[in-house]
């Protein structure tokens, strides 16, 4: 077998055969394949697609680069979910305890943002203490003691994924729907997680920008998941508006206690108490009541508890940023649009999220939204105040917000889009 034969048969539009796959995945990520050959067939992969078998084989041979964790020790289902990013996206924060405090286990590996995405590690970061890394044996403790564990995958982990992701987002090679969905399920497959849900989100701050490709996705790694033996849904939910009244590390932690108390954004508990369900459900735990838990306090004591167990101080003051400058309103009237890329790019560059993987974050950096499209507002109102320790990124932060707001007449029926467009299982 030799690498040109293979990027010769994609280009062309072929399919590659099982063996083929196989070949390719084990020698790319043992070294054989030089980083330009694979470029060149992700870059074939991009333009030519693969069909549902090449996509099925190419994820198994990702899984079989790698170890494969097991928790079938632990005395109670296991579930997971994994979003594909998006903005003011928190929602692990306050779901992986409350599903604990509802009966099942959650082993929820996570990533760090890159891009306009934040990244649920560098949220967690912000709490003083707080570790990331954890060793197999440790998670698998935190697991038993607490419930739910949310840490950084170790390295052993579909290795192959882990090396080609880092070409794809040199080569211009991520947004592809075959790539995407074998990268995402050889991950959550090896980690071993019985059940599995996934949140796709749509819109202006998602990866996908519109519904037919988000349905695309979801559907295919759905299918992944199943037949690998992973009861595996996936939500389609709305991220043309950031979720929840903040976007950045800390300030996403001090929103998601607020919903573990029983308060919090009304976006944030809705989507929250729908992907609980759809795990709960998926776990064999279709008799749990999360509302309850969020209202009675057992999702806080889990949280806590899952805090304290990663080292972290679960009642320290958090970070904020030294500098804020306030956005208001251009005009009176109902907001009818607040754009969720808009409002990433801009926590972004104020310092929540990194350019480089190896860049450091700001944990006060970000932003609060003051209005939700619905809102009705009067000009000159505070919309947004923009939280940095540099304060020479306002300047870029307001370039990345110009035009991200619409307005329509005082009184103008709104019809707010539901979160949760649609359920593929
Ligand atoms: N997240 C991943 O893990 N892989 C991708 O390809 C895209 C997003």
């Amino acid at each position: 077998m030799d690498a040109i034969s293979v990027i010769r048969a994609k280009r062309d539009g072929g399919r590659l055969s099982d063996a083929q796959i196989d070949w390719i995945i084990d020698a790319y990520t043992r070294g054989e394949v030089a980083h330009e050959q694979m470029s060149a067939l992700a870059m074939a992969i991009f333009l030519t697609g693969m069909d549902r078998a090449e996509i099925a084989r190419w994820t198994a041979a990702m899984i079989a680069s790698g170890e494969r964790m097991d928790f079938s020790s632990l005395p109670r289902p296991t579930a997971d979910k994994h979003s594909t990013g998006g903005v003011g996206d928190k929602i692990t924060l306050p779901l992986a305890p409350l599903v604990a405090a509802c009966g099942a286990a959650v082993p929820q590996l996570s990533g760090r943002g890159l891009g306009h995405t934040g990244g649920t590690l560098d949220k967690l970061e912000s709490i003083p203490g707080w570790r990331a890394s954890l060793s197999n044996d440790d998670m698998l403790d935190v697991l038993r003691s607490v419930g739910s564990v949310i840490c950084a995958a170790g390295d052993g982990l579909a290795p192959a994924d882990k090396k080609l992701y880092a070409l794809r987002d040199v080569t211009g090679t991520v947004e592809s729907i075959p790539l995407i969905a074998s990268s995402i399920m050889s991950k959550k497959i090896a980690e071993g997680t019985g059940s599995l849900v996934l949140d796709v989100k749509v819109g202006s701050g998602a990866f996908m920008k519109d519904i037919d490709a988000a349905r695309e996705l979801a559907t295919t790694m759905v299918g992944l998941g199943t037949d690998h033996g992973v009861r595996t849904t996936a939500l389609l939910t709305d991220m043309a508006t950031p979720l929840g009244l903040t976007a950045g590390n800390a300030l996403e932690v001090r929103e998601s206690v607020e919903v573990l108390a029983g308060g919090g954004p009304a976006d944030v508990v809705e989507l929250t108490l729908a992907l609980a369900r759809e795990m709960l459900d998926a776990a064999g735990l279709p008799d749990a009541d999360p509302a309850k838990a969020l209202a009675d306090g057992t999702a806080m004591d889990h949280w806590r508890r899952m805090i304290t167990a990663q080292g972290g101080d679960a009642d320290a003051s958090l970070p904020v940023a030294r500098e804020q400058h306030i956005v208001t309103a251009e005009s009176t009237g109902v907001l009818t649009r607040l754009d969720a890329y808009a409002v990433g790019v801009a926590a972004w560059r104020l310092g929540a999220g990194r350019a480089r993987k190896e860049d450091p974050v700001q944990a006060g950096a970000g932003i609060e939204i003051h209005a939700k499209p619905g809102d009705q507002v009067t000009a000159g109102q505070p919309l947004l105040t923009l939280h940095t320790d540099t304060p020479a990124a306002f300047t870029y932060a307001l370039e990345a917000l110009d035009g991200a707001t619409d307005y329509a007449p005082e009184g103008t029926a709104f019809t707010s889009k539901p979160i949760v467009l649609e359920r593929i299982a």
